[in-house]
């Protein structure tokens, strides 16, 4: 069952005008075309990054323009899903906050639907005992029941709805095809000054200045953010309200999966997508001005091509992809960072629920656990998980059958761990990335302009990770790719927004 309305956080004071900023967002600016059309345009990774990318520069830019797109592995990235008996599931980002007006649009525009919620409890666990249980689906909701936490957490909602009804701003400015050249400039415009900040200090001290308590940083705060980022309290505070968003308020996920968004988009557009890995990028001229060529390999041999405009959406990152940047003056580098190596292993199998104190497996009541920063601890969270197709007949299994469990952790589970969290399995399908930035490492963010046409999306995971952030900067940096072009100046990195806005409706 899906839980009642009454369960429902309330609403942000901006989620009624929502359907107008739908509208806006769908209603593009009409720019004056004062100079042809880039003939060719690539871009680099068909993660959302690179779908979303590809689909907002053919807003802009029209459907004459020729599209690549650049994918080394399969497309989707990140939002690979894995198969257990015949079924799906997502292996890893799998909700979206209910406000993430981007990936709603894309829903709506690729014909998708929300996945069909199947309720079932939370609980954060400190290695010996439950901390905290959930008398209901949404973790941080119900937590506000529980008296003794009462303030606190009153005094975290203030501050996370603060904070997402500064972010929903951005909606309304993308509407009126304003873009930022840099993260700062676009968090300046948010939320002042105090946002760049926000991704300077951590979430633990900022709570602790608005009056949360030490106790429930610890107990409840560190458990979401291990669940969603493998980090500890010290996350920034921006990367930190969003994921306590998530954890507070609805969620939904795409039914079929969350990848059919790029696979949807990347249909939409036609873009072509080619089947091989960008080495590197060199810079040319031809008439005065900037073109790229694109080099890659592919089982078929290396190759490269021309463009005008390139969008990378890849981390930049030694880790991540071995990128050459050549003839650029000054040179472009990688970009100092480090990721946080996360692990996920989807286990089909028996949980052992002696190990969290329930003997009869029979009586375990939850369905997701998470955990508190514990050094023994040899994992972040477990999820029981549902298939990323639900029909209506779909029921979890009762807890003393074997489920799907998604369990996520730093290093890989032995078999020891395995055999402490089930009892057997029938199988582990493990996949190990270096999934989030670490941002304790984080010093600065993360150019967005490269080159005079040549743009850096995925350096919006310094400021936060998800979904919704990726689709933010993907329509950022088509508006500035096109702004730029067509040297539209007035819209770009323009002040005092908030004001502008309004009379220009
Ligand atoms: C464990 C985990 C849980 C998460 N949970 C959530 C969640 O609940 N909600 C949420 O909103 N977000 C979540 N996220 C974040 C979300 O998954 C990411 O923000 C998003 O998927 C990133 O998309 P992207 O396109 O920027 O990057 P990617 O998905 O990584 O795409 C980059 C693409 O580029 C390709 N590529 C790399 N190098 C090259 C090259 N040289 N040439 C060509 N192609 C290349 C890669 O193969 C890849 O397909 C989670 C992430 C992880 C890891
Ligand atoms: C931002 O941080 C700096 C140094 O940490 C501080 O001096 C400044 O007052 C902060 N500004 C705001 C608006 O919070
Ligand atoms: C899963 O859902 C997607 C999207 O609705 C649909 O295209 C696909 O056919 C479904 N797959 C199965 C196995 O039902
Ligand atoms: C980058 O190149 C180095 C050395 O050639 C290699 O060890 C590493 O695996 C490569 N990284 C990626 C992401 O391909
Ligand atoms: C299950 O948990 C109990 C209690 O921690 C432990 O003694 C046992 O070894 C675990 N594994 C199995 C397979 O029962």
């Amino acid at each position: 069952m899906a839980p009642p309305p009454a369960a429902l956080p309330p609403l942000l004071p901006v989620l009624p005008v929502l359907p107008a900023l739908a509208a806006l967002l769908a209603a593009l600016p009409a720019a004056p075309a004062a100079r042809a059309a880039p003939r060719s345009i690539a871009v680099v990774g068909a993660g959302l990054g690179g779908s979303a990318a590809a689909y907002f520069l053919q807003q802009h830019f029209g459907p004459q323009v020729q599209l690549d797109v650049y994918e080394a592995a399969g497309v989707g990235g990140r939002l690979a899903t894995v198969t257990v008996n015949k079924q799906q599931y997502e292996s890893r980002g799998a909700s979206i906050h209910a406000l993430s007006l981007h990936m709603q649009d894309f829903v709506k525009i690729l014909g998708l639907k929300h996945r069909r919620e199947v309720a079932g409890k939370s609980a954060i666990f400190s290695g010996e005992h439950f901390v905290l249980e959930e008398t209901d689906w949404y973790l941080l909701n119900l937590f506000r029941l529980w008296w003794h936490y009462g303030i606190s957490f009153l005094r975290l909602q203030m501050w996370v709805e603060e904070v997402m009804e500064k972010f929903m701003r951005i909606y309304k400015y993308q509407a009126h095809g304003y873009a930022f050249s840099s993260l700062e400039e676009l968090l300046r415009s948010l939320g002042g000054e105090a946002f760049v900040n926000m991704t300077q200090r951590s979430v633990a001290e900022s709570l602790l200045e608005v009056g949360v308590t030490q106790r429930f940083v610890d107990d409840v705060i560190a458990a979401v953010l291990r669940s969603s980022y493998g980090q500890s309290v010290l996350v920034p505070a921006f990367a930190g309200a969003m994921s306590l968003a998530g954890a507070q308020g609805s969620t939904w996920a795409v039914e079929g999966g969350n990848k059919l968004v790029c696979s949807g988009l990347l249909k939409l557009t036609k873009a072509n997508v080619i089947s091989a890995r960008v080495t590197g990028i060199s810079l040319h001229s031809s008439e005065g001005r900037a073109l790229y060529q694109v080099h890659y390999e592919s089982p078929e041999g290396q190759g490269s091509a021309f463009y005008d405009l390139v969008v990378v959406t890849t981390p930049l990152h030694p880790s991540r992809s071995n990128f050459t940047f050549d003839n650029f003056d000054p040179p472009i580098a990688d970009f100092p960072a480090a990721f946080q190596p996360s692990v996920t292993s989807v286990v089909h199998g028996y949980l052992n629920s002696s190990y969290f104190g329930f003997p009869d497996p029979k009586l375990f009541p939850f369905t997701s656990i998470l955990t508190t920063d514990t050094p023994d601890l040899f994992f972040h969270a477990m999820d029981n998980i549902c298939p990323v197709n639900i029909s209506a007949a779909f029921r979890r299994k009762q807890p003393q059958e074997a489920a799907v469990w998604r369990v996520l952790s730093q290093q890989p589970l032995d078999k020891p761990q395995l055999k402490t969290l089930f009892r057997s399995y029938y199988s582990v399908q493990v996949t190990e990335r270096q999934a989030h930035p670490r941002y304790d490492a984080a010093k600065a963010l993360p150019p967005v302009v490269l080159h005079e046409n040549l743009f850096y999306l995925s350096g919006v995971e310094w400021v936060a990770s998800s979904m919704e952030m990726i689709a933010v900067a993907a329509k950022n940096v088509a508006l500035l790719a096109y702004n730029r072009w067509h040297q539209d100046l007035e819209k770009i990195d323009q002040k005092d927004l908030m004001h502008k806005v309004k009379t220009e409706l």
